[in-house]
């Protein structure tokens, strides 16, 4: 069963190239309902993996102080690969009438639409990178939203927001699932 990973090894695994273009492959195959294909990708390298990580450990530090703010660095800096991906804002795209516009609080909205298309393509990603053992854990935090990460990524809030950070590699351990609160007794209505 796939689990998040926390610890990494500090190298990436040979071919792991590869492995990632084929789960990005998957990834694109995703469900998307009006076809929008939303999703963006970007694989980071050391400089912009080091902007994001010198942004992060900024925020943390006029939180938490300077030594957790290098100690954040220091810990991000290490987890070896780094794919941000995003989803394009459909504010323009011709809904053909159908209504809704980008707006998340309609059902039948592209925006909803089109961030679920991402998340099951994220999804799709992790299992194919699983499947070829590099483990993957989804982020998502204060420094995904800053408008200085769009600049440090290289993509443009106005035209994209950031759906996660997906750090991989091969897992130093896979942690034992997560114990649940609620099992298919508490989740499954079988309706007549
Ligand atoms: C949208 C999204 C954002 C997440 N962001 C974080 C995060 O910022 N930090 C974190 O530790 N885990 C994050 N996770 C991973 C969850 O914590 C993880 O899935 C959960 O603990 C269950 O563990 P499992 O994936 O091994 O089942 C995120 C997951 C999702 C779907």
């Amino acid at each position: 069963m796939k689990r998040t990973i926390n610890d990494f090894e500090p190298i990436l695994p040979p071919g792991w190239e590869s492995c990632l273009e084929a789960a990005i492959s998957a990834a694109i195959h995703a469900p998307n309902h009006r076809r929008t294909e939303p999703w963006r990708f970007y694989l980071l390298g050391e400089e912009s993996k080091g902007r994001v990580c010198a942004l992060n450990a900024e925020l943390v530090a006029s939180n938490r102080g300077e030594e957790a703010g290098r100690d954040k660095f220091r810990r991000w800096m290490a987890v070896p690969g780094w794919l941000v991906v995003t989803c394009v804002r459909g504010r323009d795209f011709d809904d053909g009438g159908i209504g809704g516009g980008w707006d998340m609080g309609d059902p039948m909205g592209m925006a909803r639409e089109d961030y679920a298309a991402c998340c099951c393509a994220v999804q799709n990603l992790w299992l194919s990178l699983h499947s070829r053992g590099i483990g993957t854990k989804w982020t998502t935090g204060a420094v995904n939203f800053d408008d200085r990460f769009a600049d440090a990524v290289g993509f443009r809030m106005k035209e994209e927001f950031t759906v996660g950070t997906i750090w991989f590699g091969t897992p130093v351990h896979t942690p034992s699932p997560p114990a649940k609160r609620m099992g298919l007794e508490n989740v499954l209505t079988k309706v007549n």
